[in-house]
């Protein structure tokens, strides 16, 4: 009896122990880190470690909405909760003391590599966690809502080197912020409002300006927009589109309506959700598939492009969630087994079909397959 007592008493203490788990939700905190380096606009560094974390961890830098703060975005976004799972480490900067708490989107100095605006201090953030955390340095990865969305797509611009791949809920495309003023985290109705439309050269040039005389490749890029955002008009999803598709060399298209995902080339991706406002619920998962930590849409590493596509646009409309709009094949042919993260196949490809080992060629759409 007294045995019974205490198994069942153990039993309980077990399930009350996982169940506060549960309800703590996190094996770690979030910690802030000063002395982080050259910090020039003074914006917070603060740091998701947890007990669960790989050696030489992969890092996301998750940046917060206008209104926000590191710690809301923390709480408020599952990336702490899937840094368990997969053992990465979370920076979630923190904006500078101003009247709002929005990121400088605006600015030269933001807009510029190491101009030293806010998209610099981040940028110091990212080095000072590879050399203190060990960090894997080919596996650093951005995301960000509205405000932080838009930053997304400025350290995108300003220092593409950094990152293996990028995700925006809800921002704008680099530089269509800017202040004519140069005033810092300025307000831009006009972008806002999604009356500024440019051409894909134009957007390119936009962001090449950014960093002038980087000639390396830029990371893969997922831009969510809802289509009844009316804080960041829908049109600004057109434009982002346009941006990334003169960095790639791919063919811009209005991307399908529904919750569905628009594939312009292997770098860049626009999800267009229906009906949904302002700002896109993160889509943790699929981010998850995109940062390569899951199978099944991953983002190929950075490759260097060679202009514009000259395949024509193919773009036809679908509601399916599964099947994706469109794609242009831009990825040069290559000869040999693909390697891992390599296009492998998919319609138009001519390149390698056979990867190294151990990876498999698997198909992620009938555009697209991929050594996983
Ligand atoms: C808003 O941004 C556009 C570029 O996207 C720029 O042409 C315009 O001058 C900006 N407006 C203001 C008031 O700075």
């Amino acid at each position: 009896m007294a045995r019974f007592a205490r198994t069942l008493l153990a039993s309980i203490c077990t399930v009350l122990f996982l169940w506060s788990g549960i309800v703590a939700g996190l094996t770690s905190t979030l910690q802030q880190v000063t002395n982080f380096g050259s910090n020039p606009t003074n914006a917070g560094m603060f740091v998701y470690k947890p007990t669960t974390v790989k050696t030489n961890p992969a890092v996301i830098v998750a940046i917060h909405y206008c209104g926000g703060s590191a710690q809301a975005y923390f709480t408020g976004s599952p990336y702490a909760s899937l840094a368990d799972t997969f053992g990465f480490i979370v920076i979630y900067p923190s904006s500078p003391p101003r009247s709002t708490t929005c990121w400088d989107v605006s600015s030269k100095a933001t807009l510029t590599h190491n101009g030293g605006g806010d998209s610099n201090g981040i940028a110091n953030m990212v080095a000072y966690a590879i050399s203190t955390y060990k960090a894997d340095a080919s596996r650093i990865f951005v995301t960000g809502t509205s405000s932080g969305a838009m930053m997304t797509n400025v350290l995108v611009a300003t220092y593409p080197e950094l990152w293996r791949a990028a995700s925006a809920y809800s921002g704008v495309a680099a530089g269509c912020f800017v202040s004519s003023s140069g005033a810092v985290d300025a307000w831009n109705s006009s972008c806002a409002q999604g009356q500024v439309s440019q051409t894909s050269a134009q957007w390119a040039s936009v962001v090449r300006n950014m960093f002038p005389g980087y000639t390396g490749p830029y990371p893969p890029i997922q831009e969510y927009h809802g289509t009844a955002d009316t804080t960041l008009f829908p049109n600004n999803l057109n434009e982002e589109i346009k941006e990334w598709s003169g960095i790639f060399g791919y063919n811009a298209g209005a991307p399908t309506q529904g919750y569905t995902k628009s594939i312009y080339g292997p770098n860049l991706q626009a999800i267009s959700a229906q009906g949904v406002g302002h700002t896109v619920p993160i889509q943790g998962n699929e981010d998850m598939k995109w940062f390569g930590f899951v199978a099944g849409g991953a983002a190929p590493p950075p490759s260097t492009t060679t202009g514009i596509s000259t395949t024509s646009p193919s773009m036809t409309t679908s509601t399916s969630t599964s099947a994706p709009a469109t794609t242009t094949t831009t990825t040069p042919p290559s000869t040999g087994e693909a390697a891992h993260w390599d296009q492998c196949g998919g319609t138009g490809w001519t390149g390698a079909t056979s990867c190294v080992a151990p990876f498999t060629c698997t198909a992620l759409n009938p555009f697209f397959f991929q050594c996983l």
